[in-house]
């Protein structure tokens, strides 16, 4: 079953900088700026009273979204990041559906200490799909 929405992530640069104005401006709780070495990311979230908005900044050489920005200077929409309530469930019923779960199909630990999987956005009408267990 689908859950909530828990993220919508934007890809940029410079994370702390982009989160700054969603916190001087609307007055968003920001979080601290935490780097995610094993998913070649720094992240800093901004708190909504119905989600999160993830800015994702590249870390290290290889890190996967060094390409996006690359291709985005300015930033852009990454990808979308919905709850399940049981992953392995959620990923067995996607991959019977036809769906393609990136990577080698384990979860990882995502950002909020929780398993979490990547979607193929050709099978989700162009998005890239983050599932996280809620
Ligand atoms: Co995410």
């Amino acid at each position: 079953m689908l859950g909530r929405l828990n993220h919508v992530a934007i890809a940029v640069a410079d994370a702390e900088k982009a989160a700054k104005i969603y916190g001087s401006a609307f007055g968003a709780e920001i979080s601290a700026t935490v780097p995610l070495p094993e998913h070649g990311v720094i992240t800093v979230f901004a708190t909504l009273p119905n989600t999160k908005i993830e800015f994702i900044q590249p870390l290290g050489a290889d890190s996967p979204i060094a390409k996006f920005v690359e291709r985005n200077p300015d930033g852009g929409i990454h990808h979308i990041c919905y709850e399940v309530p049981d992953i392995i469930a959620a990923r067995d019923n996607l991959i019977k559906e036809g769906a393609r779960v990136l990577g080698d199909g384990q979860p990882k630990i995502g950002a909020h200490g929780k398993p979490v999987l990547f979607l193929h956005p050709k099978d989700f009408s162009g998005a890239l799909v983050e599932i996280e267990q809620s």
